[in-house]
Formats: C-alpha cells, sequence, structure tokens
C-alpha cells in the first residue's frame, strides 16, 4: 500500500484571513505546526510525500525538518501561478495514484483516508454537508454526481445557499492530473488557478465522480482565528478522550489543556484547570487545580493546585504545594509546600524546603546552580545564593540568607539580625 501511493501536501499558500504575518500552516495546535499533523498522517500511508511551499517558504522548511527528514518540499510558482491548481503545477509524484491534501486541515486522520485510498475510480472528491457553508467552495451534485465545484466569491447567489461543501482532499489517477493540470486557466474572481476546476473538466470528458462523504471532524479546513480555535476544541476532545480511555482520570476536562507531545503512564489523575505541554511524562501521580507543566517529568508526585514546573524540571517522589515554582531542576523525594522559587537547582531525599524559600540564581548576567543534599530542613523565607552547596543533614534558620557557597553537613546555618524588643516604643510611635 505504502509503495503505491503519492501524497501531495498544499501548503504554499500565504492564509491572509488569519490576519498574521506568520504563514498559515505554521499556525499551532495542541502544540504543534497545523502541517505537521497533516504530514505525521500522510506519511503512514506513503513513503513519497511531497510538500509545496511558497510563502515564508523557509520557515515552513525549517519547522518541519525538526521533525521528519523524509518528505520532499517543492516550491511553487506562487507569484504567475497563484492558487491551489498552480501549486500542483511543479510537482512530479513517484506513483501513479495520487491524493492531493490541503495543508489546513489539522484534523485529518489516516484511518479516515481509507475511502480515498480504497476506492479505484480516476477522480474521487470529498465533500461534507454543512449548516453554515461559508469560506468553503460549494459541490454542484446532479443525480449523485459531481458536477464543478465553485469557489465561495465565484458563487451566484442560488450556489450559495448549497449546503454541500468541498473538503479539501482528492485522489487522482497522475495520468489525470498530467492531463488537465496544464489546462487550468485563471479566469476567476479571484484570479488564481484552481485544483478545483479539474473536477468539471474530467466530468466534461464524461469521467463520472461521485462525492465521498467525510466527516468534518476530520477534514475542517482552518481558514481563520475562529477556525483554528474551533479545531483545537477538537483536537483537544480527540486528546483528552483517548488518554482517559488509557485509564487517565480527569476531573472536568473540558477545562484542561494537554498538548499532543505529552505522555502519562501508570495512575494519572488531573483535577480541573490543568495546562500540560512540551515533551512532558507524567508517571503515577496527581495534578491539582489549575497547575502548569511544562516539558517536565514527573514520577510518583504531587503537585499543586496552582504551581508551575518550567521546561526541564524532574520531578520525582515529591510533593509540590501551591504557589511553588520549579525550573530546570531536579527534586527527588523532597516537599516543597508553600510559595517558592526552585531554579537551576538538585534537591536530594528527604529535604523540606520551607514556605517562601527562593533559589537566587541569576546576578543580572548568569546563571548560578543550587545542589541541597539530603535530609536538608530548609527554614522559611530562604534565599539561597547561588552557586551554593549544601551538604546532607543540614538546618537552615527560617528567614536566612545563604551566601557561603558551601553549607557543610551537620550545621545549624543561621543569618539573621539579632532581634531586640524596645519597651513603650507603640505607645511612643502612635502617641497614645
Ligand atoms: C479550498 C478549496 C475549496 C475547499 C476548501 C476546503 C480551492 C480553489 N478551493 O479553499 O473548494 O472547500 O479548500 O478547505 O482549492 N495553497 C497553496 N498555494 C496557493 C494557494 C493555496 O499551496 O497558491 C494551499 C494553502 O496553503 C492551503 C490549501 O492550499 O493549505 C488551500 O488553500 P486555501 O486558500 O485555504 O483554500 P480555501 O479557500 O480554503
Ligand atoms: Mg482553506
Amino acid at each position: 500500500m505504502k509503495k503505491s501511493l503519492s501524497i501531495v501536501i498544499l501548503a504554499a499558500g500565504k492564509g491572509s484571513r488569519m490576519k498574521s504575518s506568520k504563514a498559515k500552516v505554521l499556525h499551532k495546535i495542541s502544540g504543534k505546526e497545523m502541517l505537521y499533523y497533516n504530514i505525521n498522517e500522510s506519511l503512514k500511508l506513503s513513503d513519497d510525500v511531497i510538500v509545496v511551499v511558497a510563502h515564508q517558504k523557509d520557515d515552513v522548511i525549517d519547522a518541519m525538518s525538526k521533525y521528519f527528514n523524509n518528505i520532499t518540499f517543492v516550491t511553487q510558482d506562487a507569484l504567475n501561478y497563484p492558487g491551489t491548481g498552480g501549486a500542483m503545477m511543479g510537482v512530479k509524484p513517484k506513483n501513479d495514484r495520487v491524493l492531493v491534501l490541503n495543508a489546513d486541515m489539522p484534523l485529518v486522520k489516516a484511518e479516515a483516508l481509507s475511502g480515498f485510498i480504497d476506492s479505484k475510480k480516476q477522480v474521487i472528491m470529498s465533500i461534507f454537508e454543512l449548516e453554515n457553508p461559508n469560506g468553503y467552495g460549494r459541490v454542484v451534485i446532479k443525480d449523485n454526481l459531481v458536477q464543478e465545484i465553485v469557489e465561495q466569491k465565484d458563487c451566484k447567489d442560488e450556489q450559495l445557499k448549497i449546503q454541500s461543501v468541498n473538503a479539501g482532499i482528492y485522489a487522482f489517477d497522475n495520468s489525470i492530473l498530467e492531463k488537465y493540470i496544464p489546462l487550468l486557466s485563471n479566469e476567476n474572481a479571484q484570479k488564481e488557478y484552481y485544483l478545483t476546476d479539474i473536477i468539471k473538466m474530467a466530468k466534461d470528458d464524461n469521467i463520472e465522480i461521485e462525492p465521498l462523504k467525510v466527516d468534518e471532524e476530520y477534514f475542517k479546513g482552518v481558514n481563520s482565528k475562529k477556525d483554528l480555535a474551533d479545531a483545537e476544541l477538537i483536537m483537544q476532545d480527540r486528546i483528552k478522550s483517548e488518554w482517559m480511555a488509557m485509564g487517565v482520570s480527569m476531573q472536568l476536562p473540558n477545562t484542561i489543556y494537554i498538548e499532543s507531545s505529552v505522555v502519562f503512564e501508570g495512575e494519572c489523575e488531573l483535577e480541573n484547570g490543568v495546562r500540560i505541554t512540551g515533551d512532558t511524562l507524567i508517571k503515577d501521580s496527581h495534578i491539582k487545580a489549575h497547575s502548569i507543566i511544562e516539558d517536565s517529568i514527573v514520577k510518583n508526585s504531587d503537585i499543586g493546585p496552582l504551581a508551575h514546573l518550567r521546561p526541564a524540571s524532574n520531578v520525582e517522589d515529591t510533593h509540590i504545594g501551591n504557589f511553588v515554582e520549579v525550573k530546570k531542576s531536579s527534586l527527588k523525594g523532597v516537599k516543597a509546600g508553600h510559595l517558592s522559587y526552585l531554579g537551576d537547582s538538585i534537591i536530594n531525599e528527604g529535604t523540606n524546603i520551607g514556605a517562601g524559600v527562593i533559589t537566587c540564581n541569576y546576578d543580572g548576567v548568569k546563571k548560578y546552580q543550587t545542589i541541597i543534599g539530603k535530609n536538608v530542613f530548609v527554614g522559611s523565607d530562604t534565599q539561597l545564593v547561588a552557586p551554593v552547596i549544601v551538604e546532607d543533614n543540614v538546618l537552615i534558620a527560617a528567614g536566612s540568607t545563604i551566601t557561603d557557597q558551601k553549607v557543610k553537613s551537620g550545621v545549624l546555618a543561621i543569618s539573621r539580625t539579632k532581634m531586640k524588643q524596645i519597651d513603650g516604643f507603640f505607645a511612643k510611635f502612635f502617641k497614645k
């Protein structure tokens, strides 16, 4: 199967309706660029995946090369031949059968493409029915055969009412593309070469085209920020449903955001409002309400409510309480219950981090590390001025500012001015 199909992904457009300086296909859904999903699904079906680029070509190629090294990029001459038909002009598929996908369909799944792949017809195109077909090309159907696709901007008033829309996915025999692509013209409202015009040309040559009905959930086109948000909702529902099916507990899942790169193992529980992003692994842990975890590893721990694990945090057998921020730190067997900043640190088993403890990791120029050994009691409101190593079995008194670069095992570390009590001061001060 993989050998006999080429897939062309059209990703060269500007995406002006996004009202953004960034190419449309690089806008992200659940943490990854829209185009990523399209390519990822296509590679499950074909080893000849061709991505057509033009607008912000270098950015698009760079972004995708981070994920894939087995796709071909072709550049569209978008200046002289704009439009989805123009995009096909320089494409040379290796196989006789070609699936063409618009790149602005981030919800597509390989399984949902089987109808296109199984069919042997010369031309297949897909439709779905919409209450509000706004923005899509309308599909004129007679006796269950497609007559033509009319782009919204070219529609007569009557045609605007058609609710069957072109999903933007087609399968062709390559001979059809070779025959009709050179014949496309740009005599239309947008002065573009429309790939969709092939359908009418083929029909006029007596090729019968039955519409393949597909589900909007997989083929929704993203043209605007609103479309992007709607697609995000569907993607999130998909990601969360899959993890719940795998045993992850979620309270009020509609309030939870999980990116597509996040992995769960074992028994995990997520409370409402949790956000988990990037390359995060959560294993056998409880993430409490409104916590944020980015690019981190959390094992056998409880986090939050309202905690923030920033990238490169590695937290194991640990309790992180409310208003604790952790960044680029490894905590193993630690309790940090309240209101702390732990950055660029390594903290070992049995250590208690009191409320308000801060690792002062930055001197305005460079970042420095804090290493805290086993069984250290760090009193509340301690500042650890990095670089600093606190050895095992140390007691740091509340309110201390630790400026020694090494605190020796077994000591009490204390840095406070001695407290005074001045008799009669209150009455004198407030003149009572
Ligand atoms: C297109 C279809 C429309 C369909 C809709 C489905 C055409 C003419 N229209 O409209 O019938 O209902 O998709 O979502 O095909 N692109 C290029 N080069 C270009 C222009 C576009 O590669 O010169 C790429 C874009 O990056 C995008 C895709 O083609 O991924 C579709 O382009 P877009 O402008 O979004 O077309 P629609 O107006 O959505
Ligand atoms: Mg589109």
